[in-house]
């Protein structure tokens, strides 16, 4: 790889986003079956909000390099691999170690990424776009007429939910805080202020008979006025617990919590269903179906973006050397769209 260096930024513990540092070593080469990916974007998710304080589900071992998807160009090609990769854009799901400028991805985990569709705005589609994909259409199916109620419509995953949401013809509520109604009304969504003002009711007079879908990455105790909101017939998806962020004790509690939940009601002959998504799902029992499941649906999100029916937000792009600063843009609430990490 001559004398190219590799950079990248150490999570070394629970740290202030200041704390993060950056390590460089030399280029490593790829092995049979991987390909290495020159980055051109990766990006904050909510999980490294949570990885940071020691609080992801399934929290990585610290230390650790961070960053959950990537898109880069694929620089070299082990033993194995297709050569015509070389040289492409792919984005890859990583869940850590996408922040860095060079990464090193099993081919088989790569995804192309069509021509024209930059490096950023390819960036805010993978993690997100993967999940409001797969929350709409595999679990909740919704279809076109229906009504669905999406939490946190203006973060990362909840504003390509929206956007999918109403191409495909449905009518979406969702909750935001108020500075970002305005540019929800424009995409056609009714917005709720979370803070401020009484869901529930709020969704009751907006849909009398209940909603066809909630998608609900807040968790906590709201969980249960998300079931309660659904039409007979209704799915929730549940995906997250946002509101347990700050907590201190047991990280993996919350979230079993949820599960109990979900499967209780499911197990319940109330003609409602529930559902816990975990992105991960089924990728240990089945890889390869994993695999072309999650190659298929983000292709679907890729075309849809050049389509122009979802449009890429994104909120700032800063360098790897200024991640501390794009931790705290990301946290602060005060951004809409994806902040992305440029090498
Ligand atoms: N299960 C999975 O496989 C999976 C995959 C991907 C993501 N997720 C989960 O999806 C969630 C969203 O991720 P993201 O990357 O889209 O995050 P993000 O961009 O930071 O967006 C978070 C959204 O949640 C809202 N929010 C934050 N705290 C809230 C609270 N206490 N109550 C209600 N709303 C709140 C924010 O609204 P304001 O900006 O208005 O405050 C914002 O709209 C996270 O919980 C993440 O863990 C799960």
């Amino acid at each position: 790889m001559g004398a190219e260096e590799l950079v990248e930024v150490v999570l070394p513990g629970p740290v202030e986003p200041e704390g993060v540092q950056l390590r460089h070593r030399a280029v490593p080469s790829p092995g049979p079956g991987q390909v290495l990916i020159r980055m051109e974007a990766t990006g904050v998710s909510f999980a490294e909000q949570q990885m940071r304080r020691g609080r992801y589900y399934d929290q990585p071992a610290l230390p650790f390099v961070p960053g959950y998807d990537l898109v880069g160009t694929v620089l070299a090609a082990g033993g194995g691999v297709e050569p015509g990769l070389t040289g492409t854009r792919v984005a890859a799901l990583v869940k850590v170690g996408g922040w860095a400028s060079h990464v090193l991805v099993e081919a088989a985990d790569v995804v192309p990424v069509p021509d024209g569709v930059g490096p950023a705005e390819a960036e805010t589609m993978v993690v997100n776009g993967i999940t409001a994909w797969q929350m709409l259409h595999r679990k909740a199916r919704v279809r076109a007429g229906q009504t669905i109620l999406v939490h946190g419509a203006n973060g990362g995953v909840g504003s390509v939910l929206v956007q999918l949401a109403r191409s495909a013809g449905v009518k979406v509520i969702g909750t935001a805080s108020a500075r970002h109604h305005d540019a929800l009304r424009e995409q056609g969504v009714i917005p709720i202020d979370y803070r401020t003002e009484d869901i529930a009711a709020r969704v009751r007079v907006l849909a009398p008979g209940g909603v066809d879908a909630v998608f609900d990455h807040v968790g906590g105790r709201g969980i249960l006025d998300s079931w309660q909101l659904l039409a007979p017939g209704g799915t929730l998806v549940s995906y997250g617990s946002a509101s347990t962020r700050d907590d201190t004790g047991s990280k993996q509690l919350p979230v079993l919590r949820l599960l109990g939940r979900v499967w209780l009601w499911n197990a319940l002959p109330n003609g409602r269903h529930a559902y816990f998504f975990n992105i991960w799902a089924g990728r240990a029992l089945a890889k390869n179906r994993f695999r072309a499941r999650l190659r298929a649906d983000l292709s679907q999100v890729f075309a849809a973006l050049q389509r122009g029916e979802v449009t890429a937000r994104i909120a700032a792009q800063l360098p790897l050397a200024r991640t501390a600063d794009a931790l705290r843009l990301a946290e602060s609430g005060t951004v809409a769209g994806k902040v992305v990490l440029n090498p």
